[in-house]
């Protein structure tokens, strides 16, 4: 399965992606290119190291399906199967989902649907909730909307920043996104309404 990944900033969750795919936990894969909505983006740097191809696609004024037109004829000129949003900043244009139907994974820094949106740690930290955590969901055209693949559950302590909060999170994301793709590429994870459903026989046979 070619993997085509969404970057804005530092890039983690791609590295973790990528390395998983390199080192054969995610079989049968390939990150085929790494596409950045900011030509500064720390993890376009990061990718290259890793010997992936690089593409920054800037937005210059355009209006959002025009910067996401030129984003999917970049991916699917290189036969992108799967695009993983990891850290994009963006909103994607239905245009941009309905290119690539129920083959969009995005991660986000809470327990959906509590949280959506900028600054999902503050947030819970705000609210006073004692569990937080990510979720790695299928992207649809609202935001952080779509059937969830898996979550992890991670302690908010009393004396958390946005910052020690994020730092905890951040391990479980590298986790669960990895475990995440390994499923969808393994075509045997079902959409059946909001659900994912990780087919058992082929878990069996997968893993
Ligand atoms: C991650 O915490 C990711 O969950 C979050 O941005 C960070 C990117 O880190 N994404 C969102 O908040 C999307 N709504 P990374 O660039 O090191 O992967």
């Amino acid at each position: 399965m070619k993997i085509g990944i969404l970057i804005s900033g530092r890039g983690s969750n791609m590295v973790a992606i990528t390395e998983a795919v390199q080192s054969g936990l995610i079989p049968n894969s390939e990150v085929a290119v790494v596409i950045s909505d900011k030509s500064k983006a720390k993890g376009l740097e990061k990718a290259k190291a890793l010997g992936i191809e690089t593409l920054p696609i800037t937005r210059k004024g355009r209006k959002r399906v025009e910067h996401d037109a030129e984003i999917i004829t970049e991916l699917k000129k290189r036969e992108v199967e799967l695009v993983c949003l990891a850290g994009y900043m963006r909103l994607l244009s239905s245009d941009f989902v309905k290119a690539f139907p129920n083959k969009i994974l995005n991660i986000h820094p809470s327990l959906l649907p509590s949280f959506k949106g900028l600054h999902a740690h503050e947030q819970a930290i705000e609210y006073g909730v004692k569990i937080s955590g990510c979720t790695v969901h299928f992207v649809d055209e609202h935001l952080d909307h779509g059937a969830i693949i898996l979550q992890k559950a991670v302690e908010v302590k009393d004396n958390d920043t946005a910052e020690t909060l994020s730092k905890r999170i951040i391990k479980y994301e590298h986790e669960a996104y990895v475990e995440a793709v390994k499923q969808v590429a393994s075509g045997n994870l079902k959409i059946k309404g909001r659900t994912a459903i990780l087919d058992e026989l082929g878990k069996s046979h997968n893993t």
